[in-house]
């Protein structure tokens, strides 16, 4: 189920779409950009980060949050994630990989934090996408499975 869009999300989607700029590519040169939004409104962003020997690379989502995280933030409201080929706006959705989301699991509540996805140049409702975390993860592994009751 699609949330109702809010203008604050839109203008995250535009930060992502933004934050693309920051990504390092030089081997899929597919850059993707995030924005996290903290509870107290700091908003936060990332672009992927590639390496040569491939599997170190670091998403634009996991950037965002790991930057806040040492930053000392615990709290998010929302994450927005725009991805295409370099040198051109995004004319497809780019969905977080489930790496992303479980990180996500970590700090976020699934019924509640938002995933904006955006495309395009953010200008119009239809380059945006709205989900919970609960919408892209359902029945994830949290902490709370791990606290004995
Ligand atoms: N990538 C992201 O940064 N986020 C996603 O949600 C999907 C994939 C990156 C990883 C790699 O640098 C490039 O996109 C191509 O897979």
């Amino acid at each position: 189920m699609m949330n109702v869009p809010t203008s604050e999300y839109e203008d995250l989607g535009r930060t992502a779409l933004e934050a693309r700029k920051s990504a390092y590519t030089p081997y899929s040169h597919f850059q993707v950009g995030a924005a996290l939004l903290t509870e107290d409104g700091t908003i936060f962003t990332g672009g992927n980060i590639e390496n040569a020997a491939y599997t170190p690379t670091n998403c634009a989502e996991r950037t965002a949050f790991f930057k806040a995280v040492s930053e000392g933030k615990r709290c998010f409201t929302a994450l927005a994630v725009a991805g295409g080929p370099e040198g051109e706006l995004p004319t497809k959705f780019c969905s977080p990989c489930g790496v992303c989301r479980q990180v996500m699991m970590e700090f976020c509540d699934p019924k509640t934090f938002q995933i904006v996805l955006v495309k395009g140049n953010g200008a119009k409702d239809d380059d945006f996408k709205f989900y919970t975390l609960e919408e892209l993860l359902p029945e994830g592994f949290g902490p709370a499975i791990l606290k004995r009751t």
